[in-house]
């Protein structure tokens, strides 16, 4: 009895024990978040029990074995007051605007109809799980909010979507606002109204979003080109994120955008078909940026007014980077995209320390992991094991790379693998970045009603 108890305790030492429910265990800065721990997991039978569940005060493994639809249950606001931003120039193919915060100021208004229901999250309390059944866990209409001081929450294997995807502001898919203890993972994102991640202004604390999907494709495009402009923006003071393993793709911008004073460690994901750009890195941030594929993106990294500090992992600087911080350091590759840069050794020597379990791999491996890992209903129990301890397993295809320093062997894929530094002019010519309009400077604006983000952005 007392060797399995301190079996028990060397384990939980250890941050293996998985929360009853979840498969596996957070790698990064959010590693030890435990979400509802040992709560018997459960099934809450309609939107009302799952809203109940979520922001009680008992700790909850929470399953989300269907779609549970809040389309409606909060009522329309009919003939409201919208806008039409100057970035609409395609009418019912662009999204217009909700006047949130009187953000519409100058521009022409309209009437509209939407969803009240997405323009603000589900209300989350802490020590929550919250886990998808298979690929069946929906939540549709409607967001999760994280705020006040709320901690250790995972959200795993469900898709949130249509939150008002007509309309910039018709909701947020994750918002954290002032929480700690985080993971984000195997969660997709589509078809909403603004951000599908947002963090700020008060710290998000200790994140970790992995295996996640951001499926960008919309019929509603700010950017005019069916694809979605507001996908990941971290503003959270002092935010610790480890951002791995995911699949964003079909986007136009933010993806993400960063600023005030956070840690983001970007490293094995795959962007695929980015129209606009992917990393904003703004004031004070501190962007580590490594082994991932930027595949089409006409600009991985756009070029800030006020540029924070971003170590973006080359062929030429992962020397810097090992001799800094005493591991190999994996390059990023692009592939028929723009170009990604940043070698401030300040990144490396102030990175923070708690970033635990994390397994950078090459480039050359991510694509076809982060293709058969990423978003929901790829949870599996053969699978189980192997995602926890080895993230991206040897057995998956493996690319070949064209560039310096590539090890793997595998059939060269004809759309030309090449890693930075080997940059090509391949490159396809840039498209034009939306025109930003005067009047709606960079301002805080707290307080108004669903805690978006009026004033910001490029229009
Ligand atoms: C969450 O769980 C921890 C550990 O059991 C506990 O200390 C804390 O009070 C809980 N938080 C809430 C809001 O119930
Ligand atoms: C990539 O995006 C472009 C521009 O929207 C589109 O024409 C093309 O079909 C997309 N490619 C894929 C494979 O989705």
């Amino acid at each position: 009895m007392s060797f399995i108890k301190s079996l028990v305790a060397a384990v939980a030492l250890l941050g293996t024990v998985q929360a009853a429910g979840v498969t596996g265990t957070p790698v990064g800065f959010a590693s030890g978040t435990t979400g509802g721990g040992n709560a018997a997991a459960a099934a809450p039978s309609d939107i009302t029990e799952l809203t109940k569940w979520l922001g009680d005060s008992t700790p909850r493994t929470i399953l989300i074995d269907k779609e549970f639809n809040y389309l409606s249950s909060q009522g329309k606001c009919t003939d409201c007051k919208c806008c039409v931003p100057d970035s609409n120039t395609c009418g019912s193919a662009g999204q217009n605007a909700i006047d949130n915060s009187d953000w519409c100021g100058s521009y022409p208004t309209t009437t509209c109809t939407y969803d009240k229901a997405g323009l603000e999250g589900i209300t989350v309390a802490s020590n929550k799980s919250i886990v998808g059944v298979g690929s069946e866990g929906v939540i549709r209409g409607k967001g999760l909010l994280m705020k006040n001081g709320v901690s250790n929450v995972i959200i795993q294997n469900i898709h949130i979507t249509e939150l008002n995807p007509q309309f910039i502001w018709g909701g947020d898919a994750i918002t954290l606002d002032g929480t700690d203890k985080i993971w984000i993972d195997h969660v997709k994102v589509s078809l909403v109204g603004r951000q599908m991640f947002v963090s700020g202004y008060e710290s998000a604390g200790k994140v970790t979003i992995s295996n996640s999907e951001f499926d960008g494709r919309t019929s509603w495009s700010s950017s005019c080109d069916g694809h979605h402009y507001w996908t990941v923006l971290g503003y959270g003071k002092g935010d610790h994120v480890t951002f791995t393993g995911n699949y964003i793709h079909h986007t136009s911008g933010r993806s993400p955008k960063l600023e005030f004073a956070n840690y983001w460690h970007a490293y094995n994901n795959y962007w695929f078909n980015n129209t606009g750009h992917a990393f904003d890195v703004g004031e004070n941030v501190n962007a580590f940026i490594e082994g991932n594929v930027f595949h089409q993106v006409d600009t991985p990294m756009l070029t800030d007014s006020k540029p924070g500090a971003t170590f973006a992992v080359t062929t030429s600087t992962q020397s810097t980077c090992k001799s800094a911080i005493g591991r190999t350091c994996s390059a990023n590759t692009l592939v028929q995209s723009g170009k990604i840069s940043g070698s401030d050794e300040s990144v490396l020597k102030n990175w923070p320390s708690g970033e635990t379990g994390i397994n950078v791999v090459e480039a050359t491996r991510v694509r076809s992991s982060v293709l058969s890992n990423a978003g929901v209903g790829k949870l599996s129990s053969s699978k189980r094991r192997r995602d926890r301890e080895f993230p991206f397993a040897p057995s998956l295809p493996i690319l070949s790379s064209a560039g310096p320093g590539a090890s793997a062997v595998g059939p060269r894929p004809t759309w030309g693998w090449k890693t930075v530094g080997a940059q090509s002019s391949a490159t396809p010519s840039a498209t034009p970045e939306p025109v930003q309009s005067a009047g709606f400077g960079h301002g805080h604006r707290h307080g108004h009603g669903h805690g978006g983000f009026g004033g910001f952005g490029w229009f």
